[in-house]
């Protein structure tokens, strides 16, 4: 009978036995008549040795490369003790070699894909994504970011939360970038956008009596990409009817504290609760709102989060109106909201809105939202919409806020920024799989790309030039 295949993980408690493993050659280093060949698999990573005394083994083993993929039976030996690795988990053992079967040889990859890959160029590595994806360094990134997801998953599923999806086809949102668009075939000339996040939906939960909501949810903007920004990307999602600010602040303060203690233990946070800085405060004190409050900047283990708290509502255009700072469905403070309703003070209203900061980055953001038909048109009336269009885009929001809403609130975290930090990476594309370029190219899939024009055309679209 054919023997199973042993996981390279596994292959420790396996010593003395014969075993069969399968994978990717790491590195073939040839010594004469021993030929060592490091063989890789999703579970790890071992040290083979090819004997001249096991003659078809040793020959097969001479003709292979690196990256390609082999098919081993061998036998698991202890290693002398001077030759003992203990920086790898399979430092201590060694397979020789009975027969080596190639299952797939491989042309030679254009980058190397054993090392950290820090110093190839974004272009190659981000085309050959499936290989780059092979270096130790990205499955590490997304074993950490399944995990996350998993923990953060089970603990709101035992919190009593939901987990619902929400439209990717849908409606424009104002959440201050521009959405990405797709044309509609059945009505020429209409066309859905991609959400920039779930907000408008997670609040109609609210009103639809769900009470508490999540989703990790991949969100869309069509914004410049940088190092902490990607076009499309993912929020960790949740929204909570009857609360109040610091409900919604301490109980994301407990998960957070939760996730990082389960799933990276070797992290310490400074401070506990999270320091609260108001908007003044950060920006007199350090210059910016989502300040850096690691006492030290070198230790890779040190995560400073921090609440910035009492945004101004609005700020002045370049044209001289107003718009939201942050959300306009958010609510002001209470102690304000008379003053939007009466439209009086509009730089002094401050908003509900939390901001969470980590290490200098805005991990993410929340407020209590405004639960009131008519302080929710008070706000698109001070950004100077006219009542016809707050109607035409708006009005669905407007009347089910007169449906019988509770108070609610909730927080959306930037994951792929928390998980950067959690995993020393500076980009966030680190920690994504498929990430697009610094033009928001997938290089990989050539996207964006031209349409035929006959797919132009069904769609009732012109290019111009
Ligand atoms: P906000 O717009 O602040 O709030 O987004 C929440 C968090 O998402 C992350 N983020 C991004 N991450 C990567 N690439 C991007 N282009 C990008 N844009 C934003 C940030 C940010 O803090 N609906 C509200 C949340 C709410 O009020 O509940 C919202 O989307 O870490």
């Amino acid at each position: 009978m054919d023997m199973q295949r042993t996981y390279i993980g596994d292959l420790k408690a396996k010593v003395g036995s014969e075993v069969k493993i399968a994978g990717w050659v790491d590195v073939r280093r040839d010594h004469g008549k021993l030929i060592f060949i490091d063989l890789r698999d999703a579970s790890g990573k071992v040290q083979m040795v090819a004997l001249p005394n096991h003659a078809d083994a040793h020959k097969a083993a001479n003709t292979i490369r690196p990256e390609w993929v082999i098919e081993v039976t061998g036998k698991v030996n202890e290693r002398p003790a001077k030759m003992v690795n203990k920086d790898e988990p399979n430092g201590a053992i060694e397979i020789e070699i009975l027969s080596l079967n190639v299952l797939n040889e491989a042309q030679t990859p254009p980058m190397d894909v054993t090392g950290d890959g820090m110093e190839i160029g974004e272009e190659v590595r981000l085309k050959y994504r499936y290989l780059d994806l092979r270096r130790p360094r990205l499955q590490k990134n997304l074993n950490l970011r399944h995990r996350f997801i998993k923990e953060l998953r089970d603990y709101l599923d035992k919190e009593g939360f939901l987990e619902i999806e929400t439209p990717l086809l849908s409606a424009t949102t104002p959440e201050g970038a521009r959405d990405f668009v797709v044309p509609s075939r059945l009505e020429k000339g209409k066309f859905y956008a991609l959400p920039q996040s779930p907000q408008q939906y997670k609040q109609l939960f609210m009103i639809a009596g769900i009470e508490k909501y999540f989703q990790i949810a991949r969100c869309f903007r069509d914004e410049d990409t940088r190092g902490d920004r990607q076009p499309e990307f993912t929020q960790f999602d949740l929204e909570m009817a009857f609360v109040q600010r610091d409900d919604v602040i301490a109980f994301i303060e407990k998960a957070l504290i939760h996730l990082v203690q389960t799933v990276t233990p070797e992290k310490k946070i400074q401070e506990v609760p999270f320091p609260r800085l108001s908007y003044k405060e950060a920006m007199e004190k350090y210059g910016s709102d989502k300040p850096d409050l690691r006492t030290d900047k070198n230790d890779k283990n040190l995560l400073a989060f921090c609440w910035v708290l009492d945004f101004p509502f609005f700020e002045k255009t370049g044209e001289g109106g107003w718009t939201f700072t942050h959300n306009p469905f958010s609510s002001p403070k209470l102690e304000h909201m008379e003053w939007l309703l009466k439209g009086e003070k509009i730089g002094e209203i401050l908003t509900t809105q939390y901001d969470m900061a980590l290490n200098g980055y805005e991990i993410g953001g929340g407020s209590i939202r405004n639960n009131k038909s008519d302080a929710i048109k008070a706000v698109f009336s001070v950004m100077g919409y006219k009542d016809e269009s707050i109607e035409k885009n708006f009005g669905h929001m407007l009347e089910a806020y007169r449906y019988g809403a509770p108070p609610h609130g909730g927080i959306a975290w930037g994951l792929d920024r928390i998980l950067a930090i959690l995993a020393n990476e500076p980009n966030i594309r680190e920690v994504i799989a498929f990430a697009k370029t610094g033009e928001g190219r997938d290089l990989m899939m050539n996207a964006p790309s031209e349409l035929e024009a006959k797919r132009l055309k069904e769609l009732g679209i012109k290019l111009g030039k």
